[in-house]
Formats: C-alpha cells, sequence, structure tokens
C-alpha cells in the first residue's frame, strides 16, 4: 500500500513527506522533481513569496546510489522564509480561512493554525506526486494538468498531441492550453488585484497509458474514482471534483452519456486492448475500475480567501466588528493548483498500480503487468 504523510507549516524550518510503499528498484532523478515545485511556485498571479522561495526536493532518506531501497523515503524542502519565531498571531479571522473554526477547536492562536492550514504545505504533496510520477513513467503512464477555467471564463484547450500540448502550457503564464486567452484573462487577473479582489478557476488533469483494472468495483474505499476524488478534494481550496462529464452528465440522457463499445482487433495498445470507446464520457473510470481509456478529473477552486479588500469580520479579543486581518497573499493560485492537482493525482494513480501489480520491487511489477497484460489479451 502506498501512502503518505506531510509535516511542517508555512513559514517553520521545513516541509516534510514521508512516502511509505515506494518498491524497490526505481531509479529517481530529483530535476523533474525540481521542475515540478518551481511550476508549482510560478503561474500569473502569485504573491510575493513565490519570488522569495525557490523549492528543491532533498531525498533524505529510502535511497542508494540514485535507486529506491523499498524503504521509507522522507522528501525535505526546506522553507527559506523561515520566520515563524518572529511572527505575531492575526487578531481577526479572515472569511474562508479555518482561522475562527481553528482557534475555536484548539482552544489557540488564529497562527497556529493558518501556518498549516496554508497550501504551502503542498509543496511536499508535489514532491511525492513527482516522484509517484517516475514509477509510472516505467509503465509508460503520463498525467498532465492544465488550466481551463479562471474567474468563469473559459479557456478551451486546442487540439494537438500530448507534446504539443505540453509544449504549449509551459508556454503559458496561466499554464492553460490556448495562448490565443491569456492576455485577456492575465488582464481579468490584474483587474481583480487591483479592486482588492481575488479569483479562481478549474483544472484538468489527464493520465494515457492507463491499463485496464485498477482500482475495483468490490469496496467503497478501494473504489479509484473514490480515491481520487477523496486526494483531489483535499488540496487547499478545492471545492468540486467531476470525473469525465462529471455534473453534465446529469443533465442529459443516457444515450449522450454512456461511451458505446467496439472492439477492433488491429488497435489493440496496451490501453486499450482493443476495445474502443468513441467517447470518454466516462474519463475512464466506471464502476471504480479504470477501463482502459485516459482518466479525465477535473477540479474547482475557490478564489483565494486573504482579501486586500478585507470582508468583515470580528476582533477574536473583544468580539467588536473589524476588518478581516491581511498577510500577503496571492491574486490567483489557479496555475499553481493544477500542478497539485496533477501530483495528487499521480499518486493516486501510483498506488492503484502498485496494487494491482505488487509493491515489492519495479521488476516484479513489471514482470506482473506483462503477465496481466497476456492474460487480459486472451480474455
Ligand atoms: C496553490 C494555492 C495557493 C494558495 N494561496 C493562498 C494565498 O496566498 N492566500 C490565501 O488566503 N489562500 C491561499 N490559498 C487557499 C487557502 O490555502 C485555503 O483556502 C485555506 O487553507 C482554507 O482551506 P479550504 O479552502 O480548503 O477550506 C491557496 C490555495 C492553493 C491551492
Amino acid at each position: 500500500m502506498l501512502r503518505y504523510l506531510t509535516a511542517g507549516e508555512s513559514h517553520g524550518k521545513t516541509l516534510l513527506a514521508l512516502v511509505d510503499g515506494f518498491p524497490a528498484g526505481v531509479t529517481i532523478d530529483t530535476d523533474p522533481i525540481d521542475v515540478e515545485l518551481k511550476r508549482r511556485q510560478g503561474g500569473y498571479g502569485r504573491g510575493g513569496r513565490q519570488r522569495i522561495e525557490s523549492d528543491t526536493v532533498d531525498i533524505r532518506t529510502g535511497i542508494w546510489k540514485g535507486v529506491t531501497l523499498g524503504s521509507p523515503i522522507a522528501l525535505e524542502v526546506v522553507n527559506r522564509d523561515y520566520k515563524l519565531e518572529r511572527l505575531d498571531d492575526l487578531p481577526r479571522p479572515r472569511p474562508g480561512h479555518g482561522d475562527l473554526t481553528g482557534a475555536v477547536k484548539y482552544l489557540g492562536s488564529i497562527r497556529g493554525i493558518l501556518e498549516r492550514a496554508s497550501a504551502r504545505e503542498t509543496a511536499v504533496r508535489v514532491a511525492a506526486g513527482a516522484l509517484a510520477k517516475q514509477l509510472l513513467a516505467a509503465f509508460d503512464m503520463t498525467v498532465f494538468g492544465y488550466v481551463v477555467e479562471v474567474g468563469g471564463e473559459k479557456i478551451e484547450p486546442v487540439d494537438g498531441t500530448l507534446d504539443e500540448l505540453r509544449t504549449i502550457r509551459d508556454q503559458s503564464e496561466l499554464y492553460g492550453l490556448n495562448l490565443d486567452r491569456d492576455p485577456a484573462i492575465k488582464k481579468m487577473i490584474d483587474d481583480a488585484g487591483k479592486d482588492g479582489d481575488t479569483l479562481g478557476g478549474v483544472v484538468e488533469v489527464r493520465v494515457d497509458g492507463v491499463p485496464f483494472g485498477l482500482g475495483t468495483h468490490a469496496q467503497w474505499d478501494r473504489k479509484l474514482d473514490g480515491r481520487l476524488a477523496q486526494a483531489v478534494m483535499a488540496v487547499q481550496a478545492i471545492k468540486g471534483v467531476e470525473i469525465g462529464l462529471g455534473f453534465e452528465a446529469a443533465r442529459r440522457p443516457g444515450s449522450q452519456v454512456h461511451d458505446p463499445i467496439h472492439y477492433d482487433e488491429s488497435k489493440k495498445s496496451t490501453s486499450t486492448l482493443g476495445y474502443e470507446r468513441p467517447t470518454n464520457n466516462a474519463g475512464g473510470l466506471e464502476a471504480g475500475m479504470t477501463n482502459g481509456q485516459p482518466i479525465v478529473i477535473r477540479a474547482a477552486k475557490k478564489p483565494i480567501s486573504t482579501l486586500a479588500k478585507p470582508l468583515a469580520s470580528i476582533n477574536l479579543e473583544t468580539k467588536e466588528p473589524e476588518e478581516a486581518s491581511y498577510e500577503r497573499s496571492d491574486v490567483c493560485a489557479i496555475s499553481a493548483a493544477s500542478v497539485i492537482v496533477e501530483n495528487v493525482v499521480a499518486f493516486e494513480i501510483a498506488g492503484a498500480v502498485i496494487e494491482k501489480f505488487g509493491g515489492d520491487s519495479l521488476q516484479e511489477m513489471r514482470a506482473r503487468y506483462e503477465l496481466f497484460l497476456e492474460m487480459a489479451r486472451k480474455r
């Protein structure tokens, strides 16, 4: 079973992820992990902190000569902006944060809550996901995330191969797939910032090269759609998750939702095995299992909660009405959210691959993967 826990505060000394259940024999390169960390810090509309930090990962355990040992892997991203001991408490809880609820629940300070609730923690979730991607690469599986909507404005993806789309996304300051849309949307973000306001959006992640049969129909907590939804929903500020058509499926008759099944021997690939689906409205998942089609998952992110033009709040000491506190903050972090969602999805998929094909060593997993494909092709 692949799992991880994280530790660390936003302005604390360091951030840690402890990854358990990662197989032996996977060659790990830290450069692609650092690339993901840098992408998480980028995107149009971020605040000053991203210019202070320049995240890199340090793999502290579980690796020898660049290859995983099958033992727990500790990932560290040191906070270059460490100043927690010098920071004061916030007197006025900010709507949309855990400030009020956490201070009441833990009978303590707002600072004690916000430091852990902050999305800074996602740096090590991204590191764990980027590690998992290196396992997925051994099975020719790719995970690709991008922004499809900002503040209600759509960024309609252009057509192209995965490589072409990746190039477009990496040229876009918004991490979208339609460069023509960027100027208008960047202006929208600028305008929101000038008004002291913030914007959210929608991200999409697709996973290609997925074999049949990851996840299971057999038990609710092992259904892969449910697991993906939990992982994505647990990202800060994500308020909705859709798989495939998602909410749109509820609005259409069945004949326009479910993906017909055809078979074409000549098109047999390791994913489809020849079972052709002219549409992929299911987003690659039926009954909690992967069906050979790409997984498509979307997440809705609410606008940043901390507003430069603050909302009404109260002073927690006096209970008198006052404006909410303001801490240095982003105007729009949807691009970063696309990186985070991409990587938490990658981690869950890697977990499902390990469950299906065994998790001791990559060598054994590959053998079982090949055997399964051989048997499934004869099914
Ligand atoms: C990439 C990313 C960056 C964020 N940056 C900020 C920020 O600068 N200021 C802020 O108030 N909230 C920010 N948030 C959102 C808060 O972390 C989040 O809304 C808050 O912790 C409350 O949790 P909830 O929205 O999941 O209920 C960010 C979220 C993400 C995903």
